[in-house]
């Protein structure tokens, strides 16, 4: 399987101090999709400007298709569609004229955008909403001609960043067979933010979870899930001593042990019965 993004090491420091990512590793296969599972604050929406090249990062090494981020930053960002947390359409066009609109800033010919424009279109489902103005497309409508956006170039790479958010639960299903239709037509990679659990598990082939800015769990959607099961104990230490991972580690049920920042986190199937052991442990 060829690897078309991975990531070393990449931390992200914000100006005001912030450390945002604590070093991520992974790698995305062509032709997945990639999910990036985790909830506000995890650090989902960083990694992805870093890789789309929308905000530098503090340390790593990103490559991108084969791009190294630190030597070609515009290469990159030529083979990539974006669809932002954010709903960037014009409310006041037409869907059609959205696409005009960037197909004109890429420097497309009008010819080639047009006939691009009718494809997407009628590929999205939009056909008969192509000529009316997008402030009267339903939510889900608005994510398509974004989805359409980003496809217009023809990109090896769609980022796509928490892109069900405010939808209904018919229009978060339909945006999802959509995306899976793409990947499976296109063969494109799809590399996908998201905080539901459900959203990772249908569509992704691959999930790492992301907490605190470090990744701390990744693999297939059916390990995954089952990880996730269960309860996590977050506790802080004072005078922690070299061996306290291990002593936890062996405390039963306890399933795995993370360090995050000052505090472990400890997965465990049920936390009404580790978390007395667990501190009886910690004060002995
Ligand atoms: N421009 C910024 N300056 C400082 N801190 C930021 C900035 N953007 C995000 N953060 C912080 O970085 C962390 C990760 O944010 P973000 O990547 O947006 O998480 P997510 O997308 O998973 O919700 C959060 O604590 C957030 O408050
Ligand atoms: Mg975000």
């Amino acid at each position: 399987m060829n690897v078309i993004i991975e990531a070393k090491g990449l931390t992200k420091e914000y100006k005001d101090g912030k450390e945002a990512l604590r070093g991520l590793d992974f790698t995305v296969e062509e032709g997945k999709i990639f999910g990036l599972l985790g909830l506000n604050g995890a650090g989902k929406t960083t990694t992805m400007s870093i890789l789309t090249t929308m905000i530098r990062k503090t340390q790593g090494k990103v490559i991108v298709d084969e791009i190294d981020l630190d030597e070609n930053p515009n290469e990159i960002r030529k083979n990539i569609g974006i669809v932002f947390q954010e709903s960037t359409s014009d409310n006041q066009l037409t869907g059609r004229e959205n696409l005009q609109y960037i197909a004109g800033l890429s420097g497309m010919s009008s010819q080639t955008a047009d006939q691009k424009i009718n494809e997407l279109f009628e590929k999205m489902g939009l056909k008969e909403s192509a000529d009316i103005l997008v402030k009267r497309y339903s939510g889900g409508m608005k994510r398509k001609l974004e989805l359409a956006v980003a496809m217009l170039q023809n990109p090896r790479i769609i980022f796509l960043d928490e892109p069900t958010l405010q939808l209904d639960p018919a229009s978060r299903a339909e945006f999802w067979n959509y995306i899976k239709k793409l990947k499976e037509r296109t063969g494109i990679t799809i590399f996908l933010n998201t905080h539901y659990l459900d959203e990772a598990e249908k569509l992704c082939d691959v999930i790492a979870i992301i907490d605190q800015g470090r990744i701390i769990a990744k693999g297939p959607p059916d390990i995954i899930k089952n990880t996730v099961k269960g309860d996590i104990i977050k506790v802080k230490v004072e005078n922690e001593t070299p061996s306290f991972n291990k002593i936890i580690q062996d405390v039963h049920g306890v399933l795995e042990v993370v360090k995050s920042n000052s505090y472990y986190l400890i997965k465990c199937e049920n936390s009404n019965q580790v978390a007395p052991s667990v501190v009886l442990k910690i004060k002995l």
